[in-house]
């Protein structure tokens, strides 16, 4: 039922751009109309060295992708934005106008013409080196070669500093080495209080979980991660993150930002390079860091609803094979809060998710909806202006789960049992969660602006 509204819906919209075709050119043309939509919205990652494996920059490109191009558009699969524009709106999303989708088509339907070659736009001047500016600091990451066919890797890696004195950062910044091999980041900071740890450089840097059966504890040994004295130093959450496509977010001044300690380490706990189908290849990716004048005056918050966080899954995370099964998490905020970003967690066998509160008044706070889960695509979402919810609100995060065979993303066929396993990260199992970066709210902060600067 589901299935056949949605296409009933995309066919009515189809019917609706036809019908005012008016607006569409009566003969697309690459140089004139595609190339300007592939060059705002594609080619950031789908370009020579980018992330996606294949390029949409020149016309020979885009001819042998017309067809696809038309299709994963239309269906919205690209560009990857998994989150409702309608429902709720974001720093950064990409989402294609009905108008650019009917360009893509026509231009198919009217034999994907090259048009005048003086009309093909500039293409886009690409990030080099940064995705947003000059860093201040910027420290190598030990080089890992992946071998030639090897499978996903997910690597557990330390990246140590030591600085003149504590310093100030607004962003830390994570730059892959190869683009089509980086999968995602992310990553903690580890802060050595003074006189705790004389070498921070000691220890291995990478532990490659899957194939050293490391325990957790065992691998923070090797990279020797324990204060001389063998206790635990303070490690600060989420705070390098790296997905394709997705630039680093600075906060206005006094607003978020890292006190780094003169000596600490980034703790990259899922480095997550993809399967590699090629040659050994060695990559060399790096952190740029932001310093910052002040200090973190209203340091970023972080609370999660779901499995390992403050508020259960109901009914349960026993998700029955060849089911589809509905999860819910509630939790009521003590004190007002001012949301920053939002990040929805599932796994393989995610749906959809929809996360909202509910005002004690009774008014309903709209968050994110994604009514088509992509795995691949899990971004932490930053609100345009801070969203106000205020105490005695209740956050509500809900998700449905698709453990049929008709899931392509099924890791089990025929389906399976599948559990959250008390918050294992492997895919196979599940997660439901719904993570909120949030400060204490002051007068005003829905006024403040987070777009990038
Ligand atoms: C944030 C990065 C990003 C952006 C932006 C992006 N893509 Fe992609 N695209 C990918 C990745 C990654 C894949 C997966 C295949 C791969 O690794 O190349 C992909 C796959 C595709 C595919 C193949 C789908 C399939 O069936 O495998 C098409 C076609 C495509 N993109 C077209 C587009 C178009 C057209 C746009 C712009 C309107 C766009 N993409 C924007 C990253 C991106």
């Amino acid at each position: 039922m589901r299935q056949m509204l949605k296409a009933f819906v995309i066919v009515s919209f189809f019917a609706t751009s036809c019908g005012n075709g008016g607006d569409l050119p009566s003969r697309v043309t690459f140089t004139e109309h595609v190339a300007p939509v592939l060059y705002n919205n594609c080619t950031i990652c789908h370009r020579p060295g980018g992330s996606a494996h294949f390029s949409l920059v020149s016309y020979e490109d885009a001819h042998k992708y017309g067809d696809a191009n038309a299709y994963v558009t239309r269906q919205r699969i690209m560009p990857p934005w998994p989150a409702d524009p309608h429902y709720s709106e974001f720093v950064g999303q990409r989402v294609l106008s009905e108008h650019d989708i009917a360009l893509l088509e026509k231009w198919v339907k009217d034999g994907m013409l090259r048009g005048p070659a003086d009309k093909l736009p500039l293409e886009p001047a690409y990030p080099v080196g940064s995705d947003i500016g000059t860093p201040d600091m910027r420290i190598a990451i030990q080089p890992y070669t992946l071998a030639g066919e090897s499978p996903d890797k997910f690597l557990l890696v330390k990246v140590p500093f030591e600085l003149p004195s504590d310093t100030f950062a607004s962003l830390v910044e994570f730059i892959p080495g190869h683009h089509n091999i980086v999968h995602h980041v992310n990553g903690d900071m580890v802060k050595y209080a003074e006189g705790k740890k004389a070498d921070v450089f000691a220890g291995e840097r990478i532990v490659d979980m899957a194939a050293d059966t490391a325990t957790l504890l065992e691998a923070y040994k090797k990279l020797s991660l324990p204060n001389d004295d063998g206790s635990y130093p303070v490690l600060q959450k989420s705070v390098v993150n790296y997905l394709p496509g997705v630039f680093g977010q600075r906060y206005p001044d006094g607003i978020g930002g890292y006190r780094l300690t003169r000596k600490g380490a980034f703790l990259l706990n899922d480095l997550h390079y993809g399967f590699n189908n090629g040659a050994a290849v060695t990559d060399s990716s790096y952190i740029n860091i932001f310093f910052s004048p002040v200090p973190p005056d209203r340091p970023v918050k972080e609370f999660q609803l779901g499995t390992i966080g403050v508020s259960k899954v109901e009914p349960d995370m026993m998700i029955q094979p060849n089911a589809v099964k509905r999860v819910w998490s509630r939790y009521t905020v003590p004190f007002d809060i001012s949301i920053l970003t939002v990040n929805p967690h599932m796994h393989l066998l995610g749906q959809s998710f929809k996360g909202y509160a509910l005002a004690p008044g009774g008014d309903t706070i709209r968050l994110i909806s994604i009514p088509r889960w992509d795995f691949n695509w899990q971004y932490f979402y930053t609100f345009k202006k801070m969203v106000k919810v205020p105490k005695g609100s209740t956050i509500v995060a809900e998700g449905v789960y698709d453990n049929t065979k008709q899931n392509l993303n099924n890791p089990f066929s025929p389906p399976r049992l599948v559990t959250d396993q008390n918050g294992s990260m492997k895919a196979t199992d599940e997660m439901f969660q719904f993570i909120i970066t949030y400060l204490p709210y002051r007068d005003g902060d829905e006024q403040i602006s987070l777009e990038r600067k």
